[in-house]
């Protein structure tokens, strides 16, 4: 046992580590360091609750963790790194669910019963809203998981008058808020149920709502309603430190989900409300041209021409593992003198920051990964542009096809260069599962293949 004291001094040490932690997260090279603060944040964290007075129980909660450990340990170890978001996506629903059960619980607590006046109305409606987020990101995130995990359609669900809907579930919810915080404690339990099952159907319909194109501002939302979820929990139960670190994950969830929607140019209140007024306009263009490809002799020989060159990782490659014969592949390059870049969208892959990941596992030197705004202008002057493994990247239909799902997203401009190669298995759509018109023009060559033996193939001819 220790005492108040130390437990706060823990609790706030663990809060500058969890600040630091996300600092460090800000930037490639400083990440490391930042996961390894949250590390030992969480632990400081763990520790000075489990050894807090008011905690009884320590067989059933060191059992539990013990539990818990195991199975994140094997879960995070077996899972692919194309996996990740959902893997994300499913524990931000234990989060919501979490904050769900102790709400019921704190509701419950004979303890709480026992509060008069003022502090007991803030403490139901820290119940009543702890339940109602939590409720939204638990639903929304397995729905979010299933949208990742190919198990629920990807295609938005609009039925004609959802806002309506939304407006009225919305406002019984405030209705039975107002009934559960006048209501004697026997009678509160029933507005409880009735407004955690209309929160549930909100998260789910407000992420069925979304397409495909606008997953990741999502899971980055969902994110941050978990960081909200835990922060009313926190409150629930008098704990600061849960206060301090859900209002921090809150936060820079919604700021993350701010700069994304920036990325793909989408207003966030739309996203966040389910596609409000999200419409694409006019019918499918045309797609004209016709596709031609290459053998990777032929696209090796290009390379071998090519002073300056652009490489463009999509999903595929994180599929494929295509990053390590990548580098090689751009050493071997770069050691005949040619200018060899990296091009990152900020959505490319299927997580925040994805590709750049990828890349520095395969210790691909950062000054030569440039964002998509940084190299946009470059392409005219570029020879050869090589896709790799990325599709809705680089669509010029988001800057030309009103009626494309995603027209407005800014995409990497590959088709302004003098040669593009796209390098994928078939002519398959990509996630937002919309068609690329950058396969059929003039200058652009498919090279068919999983990226990583491509890759491999070309690096060969190159060393011939
Ligand atoms: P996508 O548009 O999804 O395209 C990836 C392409 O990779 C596919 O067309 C596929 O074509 C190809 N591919 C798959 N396996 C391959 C392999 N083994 N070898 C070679 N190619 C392979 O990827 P993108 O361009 O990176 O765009 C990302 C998309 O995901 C965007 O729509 C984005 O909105 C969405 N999204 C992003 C995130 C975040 S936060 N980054 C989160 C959720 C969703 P084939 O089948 O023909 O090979």
């Amino acid at each position: 046992m220790i005492v108040k004291e130390i437990q706060i001094a823990a609790y706030l040490f663990a809060s500058i580590l969890f600040i630091l932690s996300l600092g460090g997260l800000s930037s490639q090279e400083s990440a490391k360091r930042g996961v390894f603060y949250g590390i030992v944040g969480m632990f400081i964290a763990i520790i000075a609750t489990v050894l807090g007075k008011e905690v009884a129980g320590h067989v059933y909660i060191i059992s539990a963790i013990a539990v818990a450990s195991v199975i994140g340990i094997l879960l995070a170890r077996k899972v692919e790194m194309t996996s990740m978001p959902q893997l994300v996506a499913i524990l931000h629903s234990f989060v919501g669910l979490a904050a769900v059960l102790v709400g019921f619980g704190s509701y419950l607590d004979p303890s709480t019963q026992t509060i008069i006046g003022a502090e007991h109305t803030i403490h139901l409606v820290e119940v009543y809203i702890g339940i109602f987020i939590g409720a939204i990101t638990f639903t929304g995130s397995i729905i979010a998981w299933g949208k990742l995990e190919g198990k629920v359609r990807s295609k938005p669900l609009l039925y004609p008058g959802r806002h309506a809907v939304n407006i009225i579930l919305a406002i019984t919810c405030v209705v039975m808020g107002i009934l559960f915080t006048t209501a004697t404690a026997s009678e509160g339990m029933i507005y409880l149920y009735i407004m955690t099952a209309i929160a549930c159907f909100i998260g789910i319909m407000l992420v069925m709502a979304i397409g495909g194109a606008d997953m990741p501002v999502v899971v980055s939302m969902l994110n941050s309603y978990s960081g909200w979820a835990a922060s009313a929990a926190g409150f629930m139960l008098g704990n600061d430190l849960l206060i301090v670190t859900g209002a921090l994950v809150g936060s820079s969830g919604a700021i993350l989900s701010i700069i994304m929607c920036k990325a793909m140019n989408r207003s966030f209140l739309s996203v966040i409300f389910g596609g409000f007024g999200d419409v694409a306009v006019g019918t499918a263009q045309a797609i004209e041209g016709e596709v031609t490809s290459l053998d990777h002799e032929a696209v090796a020989g290009l390379l071998k021409e090519a002073k300056s060159i652009v490489i463009v990782p999509g999903y595929g490659m994180a599929v494929a593992k295509a990053q390590y014969p990548i580098y090689e592949m751009v050493q071997c390059l770069r050691k005949e003198g040619k200018l060899v870049r990296f091009a990152i969208h900020p959505v490319a892959g299927r997580l925040p920051g994805h590709m750049n990941v990828l890349l520095a596992e395969a210790n691909v030197p950062y000054d030569i990964v440039l964002e998509m705004d940084e190299i946009n202008e470059d392409m005219p002057d570029t020879d050869v542009v090589m896709v790799i493994g990325a599709n809705d990247v680089v669509n010029p239909g988001a800057q030309d096809d009103p009626s494309s799902p995603i027209y407005g997203m800014p995409v990497i401009e590959a088709w302004k260069a003098q040669t593009v190669i796209v390098m994928k298995r078939s002519m398959a759509v990509g996630y937002a599962g919309v068609e690329n018109p950058l396969f059929y023009k003039p200058n652009t060559e498919m090279l068919y293949g999983d990226a990583k033996e491509s890759v491999e193939k070309i690096l060969g001819h190159l060393k011939k």
